[in-house]
């Protein structure tokens, strides 16, 4: 599924991947919607990737999950007890063949504009900023480090979260500070770094590295309720600013680089879990960041196979 078409329920927005819907009389929720499009070099492709909306809501449920006990979340339903979709309002209900399996009822918040980047190796944006100047975002980095080499420690290293159709810009971690004040600067970082070690540790247990990801935070006004907090000894992020939790898609091969541990080699760049297919035939045909481009059935199997088995090695479980 490309788009979601749903004209009883208000589009709020059309992200990269995701549609948001208000819902009637929640003013404080959103339906949150994962489509099966696809996104490289920040440009939308024309194919849809069968099932990878999917498998990225199952993949965040796993984490919402899993790292409760780290912070609150967004995510309203599906939740344990109430895993069906036949939870869902009634007003999304008629839209179940569009949305089941691909959706979640979430809790509308103030959206901290930073993306929370954790790096526990340095490739990507960080291995051509450290190649110029020795540093990542700024920070200074000891001298002789190999591509793709794991860091000293997992570094905390936030971009700013553009507007529609800009790039999001690599900054210091003292920007954030400056935007929103050292207390929640200081909550951030220990959070993301506290997320992505729990998460990092997982992978290796399930034969992935996860060499970096990016969280997204949001504030709501008042502490949780009883019901926001999932694990009753999850601590409450409470700052100046409102309480901190955890939105967005989480640790999903959108927003994150896994790797294949039996497969690592230092020294140059790593397969990536999802979109290597897509980057390398882009690049071959000359038309990375080319609006309108369509890929062949080949290569969207292939990524299809790639989403699947980062799901399935991740969670242990299937995806129908
Ligand atoms: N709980 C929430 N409340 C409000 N906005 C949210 C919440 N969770 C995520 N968002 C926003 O919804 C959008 C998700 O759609 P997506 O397709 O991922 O967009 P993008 O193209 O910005 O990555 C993001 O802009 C994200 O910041
Ligand atoms: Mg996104």
């Amino acid at each position: 599924m490309n788009e979601s078409n749903c004209p009883d329920l208000t589009l709020i927005a059309r992200g990269k991947v995701r549609d948001i819907y208000s819902i009637p009389g929640e003013d404080d929720k959103l339906l949150f919607v994962a489509s099966d499009r696809l996104s490289a070099f920040d440009v939308i492709l024309e194919n849809a990737i069968p099932s990878k909306g999917k498998l990225l809501t199952s993949l965040s449920l796993f984490w919402f999950s899993k790292l409760a006990s780290i912070i609150p979340n967004h995510l309203i339903l599906p939740s344990p007890t109430q895993p069906n979709f036949d939870a869902f309002p009634e007003s999304v209900q008629k839209y179940k063949d569009q949305l089941e399996g691909r959706s979640m009822i979430v809790r509308k918040c103030e959206v901290i504009k930073v993306e929370a980047i954790v790096r526990g190796y340095i490739t990507g944006s960080g291995w051509n900023e450290y190649k110029k100047s020795g540093t990542v975002h700024g920070i200074q980095l000891p001298e002789g480090l190999v591509e793709s080499q794991k860091l000293p420690e997992p570094l905390f290293t936030p971009s700013t979260k553009a507007d529609q159709g800009d790039h999001d810009e690599n900054i210091h971690p003292s920007k954030v500070a400056e935007m929103y004040g050292p207390q929640l600067a200081g909550e951030i970082e220990r959070v993301a770094l506290a997320l992505y070690n729990a998460a990092a540790a997982h992978a290796t247990s399930v034969g992935l590295i996860l060499a970096d990801t990016k969280f997204e935070f949001g504030l709501l006004p008042a502490p949780p309720s009883p019901a926001t907090t999932p694990s009753s000894d999850a601590p409450s992020s409470a700052t100046p600013h409102g309480t901190l939790i955890l939105i967005d898609e989480v640790l999903t091969p959108d927003s994150s680089r896994y790797w294949s541990l039996d497969k690592y080699v230092p020294g140059g760049p790593q397969e990536s879990f999802d979109k290597q297919f897509v980057r390398d035939w882009l690049i071959a045909e000359g038309k990375k960041a080319v609006g309108g481009v369509k890929l062949p059935e080949e290569v969207v199997e292939k990524t299809e196979g790639r989403y699947r088995e980062c799901y399935e090695r991740v969670t242990g479980a299937k995806l129908a």
